[in-house]
């Protein structure tokens, strides 16, 4: 008789997740918890347990084999789960103060248990309400710097690297990012989702071949350039912050892909935010753009300075420029498909009255185009952001 493998999978309810929390030993007694499922984004299940008596929390995060957003229509790996947990806990090795801490995983049953951050909001909605963030762009460029280097040949044997590539290899999560952020925008696909009177200009985006390589040659970048462990999501949806603290959630996107890419997916999120806003309300974003840029470059040279490979020393310069050039190249495109795809962010939708709103969504489309027509050309950051300026007046 062969043995069947059976399952570990069982489906968190709230009773059960606090369950999970007493039997790993993280709570004394179930009597005094509350557990609640606060999930609010599209893939997972997030549960907070709460213990009301030595008022401390934390949260379980399971992975469920569909996208929760779609249903069981749209199957969905549970091995996020386990990228998720392997990303925080080696990002926590180089930026512990700015992951949540992980105190426990499983894989089989796709769980990350890990510090609850409830004190904090999540980046998105501080900023589309107008809160400053002062540490922000400091605070994720550093974290930028140090987990961008510290996953690269740059500083790793190319052994080690090539294991560790193989650990993080993420092809159904990667497969999403392919379809919604460099192919169907791109295309009059049927996942592509905007208002009626977008459509001449959805349909300029299609009709521009030059627009249209570009976003190609980006693809080929994403999908070939292994060149570090990026994030993979990171928009200001997937940031937690404060006046002083800044902590990064869901990696499960994580990947070995190209550096520049995770600088581009922030950068663009703070460029929509920016859109959002009117005159000189949108300084503090421009002034997050350029530092979490210097930021990065200051933390990934003095990494570089400190721990490159000796053979590969002299490749800073040119390192850091591809990084630059394909960074400006991604923030075009997540500027397009935040737009026009079948993703999209409030800072964009939540624009009143609906005439400014498609004005603003048109910007966007104009500049995140530019920015991938144009990205060799673009030297500095704030060429970036004069371009942006040029365009948006009002
Ligand atoms: N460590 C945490 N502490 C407190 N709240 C959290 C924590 N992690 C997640 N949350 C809450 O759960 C929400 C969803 O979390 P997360 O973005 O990780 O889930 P997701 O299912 O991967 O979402 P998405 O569709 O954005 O990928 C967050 O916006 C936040 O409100
Ligand atoms: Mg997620």
């Amino acid at each position: 008789m062969s043995a069947t493998k059976t399952s570990l999978y069982e489906q968190l309810t709230e009773s059960s997740a606090a369950a999970l929390a007493v039997k790993l030993g993280l709570f004394q007694s179930k009597s005094t918890l509350t557990c609640r499922e606060i999930g609010d984004g599209n893939l997972n299940y997030v549960f907070h347990v709460y213990d009301k008596e030595n008022k401390k929390g934390l949260i379980i995060k399971q992975a469920i084999p569909y996208a929760k957003v779609v249903g069981e229509s749209w199957p969905l790996t549970i091995d996020r789960a386990r990228i998720e947990s392997s990303a925080l806990i080696r990002q926590g090795e180089h930026v512990p103060h700015l992951v949540p801490a992980v105190y426990y995983s499983d894989t089989e049953m796709a769980v990350t248990v890990m510090e609850d951050l409830s004190h904090l909001r999540i980046s998105r909605k501080g900023l589309l309400e107008g809160q400053h963030y002062p540490n922000l762009s400091v605070h994720i460029g550093e974290f930028l710097g140090k987990t961008l280097f510290y996953s690269s040949d740059y500083a790793l044997d190319a052994k080690v690297k090539q294991q560790l590539a193989k650990q993080f290899t993420n092809p159904e999560l990667c497969n999403i990012t392919e379809r919604l952020v460099f192919t169907e925008p791109f295309l009059d696909h049927e996942t592509n989702d905007f208002e009626e009177e977008l459509r001449p200009y959805a349909e300029k985006v299609w009709n521009n071949s030059r627009l249209k390589e570009g976003a190609d040659e980006l693809k080929a970048i994403f999908l070939n350039s292994a060149e570090t462990l990026v994030h993979g999501d990171l928009h200001t949806g997937s940031i937690f912050a404060d006046e002083h603290e800044t902590k990064v959630i869901d990696p499960e996107f994580a990947f070995f892909g190209p550096i520049g890419f995770d600088i581009g997916q922030f950068i663009a999120n703070l460029l929509l935010n920016a859109l959002s806003r009117d005159g000189d309300d949108r300084q503090p974003l421009y002034d997050h753009t350029a530092a979490v840029w210097d930021t990065f470059v200051k933390t990934f040279s003095e990494a570089w300075e400190k721990d490159c490979l000796p053979s590969r020393r002299h490749l800073l310069e040119d390192t850091l420029k591809n990084a630059f050039e394909e960074a400006v190249g991604f923030a075009g495109c997540e500027l397009i498909r935040r737009t026009i795809g079948l993703a999209h962010v409030a800072d964009l939708d939540e624009i009143t009255p609906f005439d400014k709103r498609i004005e603003r969504k048109k910007l966007a489309l104009d500049i995140g185009a530019y920015y991938i027509e144009n990205r060799k050309k673009l030297k500095h950051i704030t060429e970036v952001l004069d371009q942006f300026k040029l365009r948006v007046k009002e």
